[in-house]
């Protein structure tokens, strides 16, 4: 037995893996030496932690949980719209804004195969992806204040290279191309319920992208952050690519950011039904932070301020603004972990591979909102739902394709565009 074999042998029984090799024999000498070295490079015994603390109870509901406030977009003044606008639109204008858009998903619930933003949504008269709806997003505001917004893509190592490639494909959407850079995020194995990693293949380990919330550390890690550095951005938006209204360019945001003299903000809408199973940012002793739905009883739900306002009804929606400074120092703290249940293919013991019809593995995830708990506010802002969220989450559920396209079509149709 070779050396490699023999390193493998041991890890694999100190953490009782040893299914991992089941198909050894049978592999290419190319293949053997694939799943030898992927073993290798796996951190077993963080994984093992992972797994085993995901297990126990969540300590964060014991935290003391208090309103954050925000504030509603339609009940700004006319002034104010336009003064936050007009701050927004200078920072705009002087280069100093970019775009981050989170696409490292594995988009598993849609179930399409190839990244999501390559998903084509069928609009009329001609279908669009949703990197081309995002990419005429921001083309809008390119025009609009005559710059180049530099965009900035996460991307997984399962979707790199097809992201890539349907970039290239689509001649970039028109967009300049030294203007859209790519970086990839961070991976983890996938565990099965039992805590066993699983085989995507009989030479491979199905890995996945880690969560959102390894954006920050991607960009240090990718020098996203020196390039921004270098090119002056001072402040930048975050976006999942799922959502078809999402706003990336909204100088009135913006501005109210600045103006507020805060270094993170993110934009809500209003959770309608009390006990919806959406989760709502609080603040958790006395961070900024989420609310998990399964911790929001009727009473929370219903509590309102002296002035009558609901203070736990603003559910997060993937929009973000961040200043450099945030970001440079998030980029050097772990966020935590959080166990998402997710469906992934899978080789089982007889060597055939499985597509399973419900969720069958464990994904480690951080979140991009738990980055917030590590500043002393974050300024919210209720947008409108009709307006700016649409996301595409499933086929059948309440976000699928085609309330994704109504909306869209509805939002655009009424502006006469
Ligand atoms: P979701 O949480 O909806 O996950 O991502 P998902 O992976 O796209 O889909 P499911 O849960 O497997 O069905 C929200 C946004 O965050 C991005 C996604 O690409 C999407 O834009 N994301 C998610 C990442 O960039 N990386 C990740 O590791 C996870």
């Amino acid at each position: 037995m070779n050396d490699l074999l023999l390193r493998v042998n041991e890890k694999l029984k100190k953490y009782g893996q040893e299914h991992l090799l089941w198909f050894y024999d049978g592999l290419s000498d190319e293949e053997k030496n694939g799943l030898l070295n992927q073993i290798l490079s796996i951190d077993f015994a963080f994984m093992a932690n992972l797994y085993e603390n995901s297990m126990k109870n969540d300590t964060n509901v014991l935290a003391k949980v208090t309103p954050l406030s925000h504030i509603e977009k339609e009940r700004l003044s006319q002034e104010e719209i336009f003064s936050y606008t007009a701050i927004g639109e200078t920072e705009i204008k002087q280069g100093n804004f970019a775009v981050v858009t989170m696409a490292g998903g594995q988009g598993t619930r849609l179930g399409y195969s190839g990244p999501k933003g390559t998903y084509p949504l069928a609009l009329k008269p001609i279908k669009k992806s949703l990197f081309q709806i995002m990419a005429e997003d921001i083309e809008r505001a390119n025009e609009r204040y005559q710059v180049t917004i530099p965009w900035y893509i996460m991307t997984s190592q399962e979707n790199d290279l097809m992201t890539k490639a349907f970039f290239e494909d689509n001649s970039f959407f028109g967009y300049p191309l030294d203007s859209v850079h790519f970086f990839r995020q961070d991976k983890l194995p996938l565990v099965g319920i039992d805590g066993n990693f699983i085989l995507e293949e009989p030479y491979r380990i199905k890995e996945g992208s880690n969560g959102n919330g390894n954006v920050f550390a991607a960009m240090k890690k990718n020098a996203i952050l020196g390039h921004m550095k270098l090119h002056h951005i001072k402040w930048i938006s975050f976006g999942g690519i799922d959502n078809v209204l999402l706003k990336n360019v909204d100088p009135l945001f913006l501005g109210m950011m600045v103006k507020h003299g805060q270094v993170t903000a993110s934009k809500t809408i209003f959770k309608q039904e009390p006990l919806e199973k959406t989760a709502v940012y609080c603040r958790k002793n006395g961070k900024p932070a989420i609310l998990d739905y399964d911790v929001i009883d009727l009473a929370l739900s219903e509590e309102k301020d002296e002035s009558g306002l609901y203070v736990y009804r603003e559910a997060n929606m993937l929009s973000h603004l961040m200043s450099f400074e945030a970001i440079d120092y998030i980029a050097d703290i772990q966020l935590p972990y959080h166990r998402a249940f997710k469906k992934n293919a899978f080789v089982n013991s007889e060597g055939v591979k499985q597509v399973p019809d419900k969720a069958n593995t464990f994904k480690f995830e951080n979140f991009i909102f738990d980055a917030f708990s590590f500043f002393d506010d974050l300024l919210l802002l209720r947008v409108s739902a009709d307006e700016e969220f649409a996301p595409i989450k499933d086929f059948r559920g309440m976000y699928n394709p085609d309330t994704a396209r109504e909306k869209y079509e509805r939002f655009w149709n009424l502006r006469g565009d």
